[in-house]
């Protein structure tokens, strides 16, 4: 067996006994109830379990080949969907960017290397000492600033101070997301791109919109939402690429991984305490009711 599935194995079967020790903690101790605010959900011992078994403690997914079934090596997909990220900012080396919602500052790890000058902001707690750690470790303090942010009150940073602005896979946690784009749009420079990793939603069950409403990602947008809001806050030059089959190999992992402590939470009737468990499951199963798309526009 490879070294990586060794391990995902171990981690898998550690995984699945923190989850139960998790469900004794939450069941005498759960306070997210039905509207979780962004950090009860990323401080639940469930989120913070399985970033660090399953994604090495990065937040986003992987871009892999159309096709592709294995999801291994998880890591290396998710450095292309950075350089995918990179590649449609598309700005020149030394170029000012934020990373809006930065989690535990990978993408602003990959962005630096690439010669990014990175303004990282974030509002979880413990995402912002991580990244101020990672960003330690690879002695990036000088190409990367961290600090607390919430990107519907930006009001501290100048205008025009930015070539470039990206979220990857935090939008959809946006209270009011025409707030944020024209907190960006005052953000940028005149021809400064905004570039957001995000999902969509094509088809709305009662199902999906209870998960999104326990992961905090109520407002996400329906297909076509990007283009008109977008436009409206005044950007140009507005591109979409629909990469849903291209980040499938990870959701079917998750999918497949979560199926069976999905269907005894199920049974027990707590599966809305397992939040990522439901939605891994859930997504795999309805493939189709949303996209992943890459959304990119320019500041006229
Ligand atoms: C799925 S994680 C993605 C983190 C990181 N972009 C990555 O790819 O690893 C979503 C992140 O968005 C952050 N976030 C959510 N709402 C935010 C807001 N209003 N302002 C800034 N960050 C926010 C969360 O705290 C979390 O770190």
């Amino acid at each position: 067996m490879e070294p990586e599935r060794r391990w995902l194995r171990l981690r898998y079967i550690a995984g699945v006994m923190v989850m139960f020790a998790s469900l004794l903690f939450s069941l005498a101790a759960s306070k997210s109830g039905d509207s979780p605010t962004v950090q009860d959900l990323y401080e639940s011992l469930e989120s913070r379990m399985g970033y660090w078994l399953i994604l090495g403690n990065t937040r986003h997914c992987g871009l892999y080949r159309k096709g592709q079934i294995s999801p291994f090596p998880i890591a290396k997909a998710q450095r292309a969907m950075e350089e995918k990220m990179y590649m449609r900012l598309n700005l020149k080396p030394g170029s000012k960017v934020l990373d809006a919602g930065a989690g535990s500052g990978f993408v602003a790890i990959y962005m630096a290397r690439k010669g990014l000058s990175v303004q990282a902001v974030d509002i979880t707690p413990h995402h912002l000492a991580d990244a101020k750690k990672n960003v330690k470790k690879h002695h990036l303090e000088d190409k990367i600033t961290v600090d607390y942010g919430d990107y519907h009150d930006l009001d501290a940073l100048p205008d025009a101070s930015f070539d470039g602005i990206y979220t990857m896979e935090t939008f959809v946690h946006a209270d009011d997301p025409a707030k944020v784009l024209n907190n960006f749009y005052r953000l940028l420079k005149p021809g400064g791109v905004i570039v957001f990793h995000e999902a969509d939603v094509v088809r709305l069950s009662e199902k999906f919109h209870h998960i999104m409403r326990l992961s905090h990602c109520q407002n996400t947008l329906k297909q076509g939402g990007y283009e008109k809001l977008i436009k409206d806050a005044g950007f140009i030059n507005f591109t979409l690429e629909d990469l849903t089959e291209e980040v499938l190999p990870l959701w079917r992992f998750f999918g497949i991984l979560g199926y069976l402590p999905y269907q005894l939470f199920k049974l027990l009737g707590i599966q809305d305490r397992f939040i990522n468990v439901m939605a891994g499951v859930e997504s795999w199963m309805n493939w189709g009711d949303g996209r992943y798309i890459s959304v990119r526009a320019v500041k006229a």
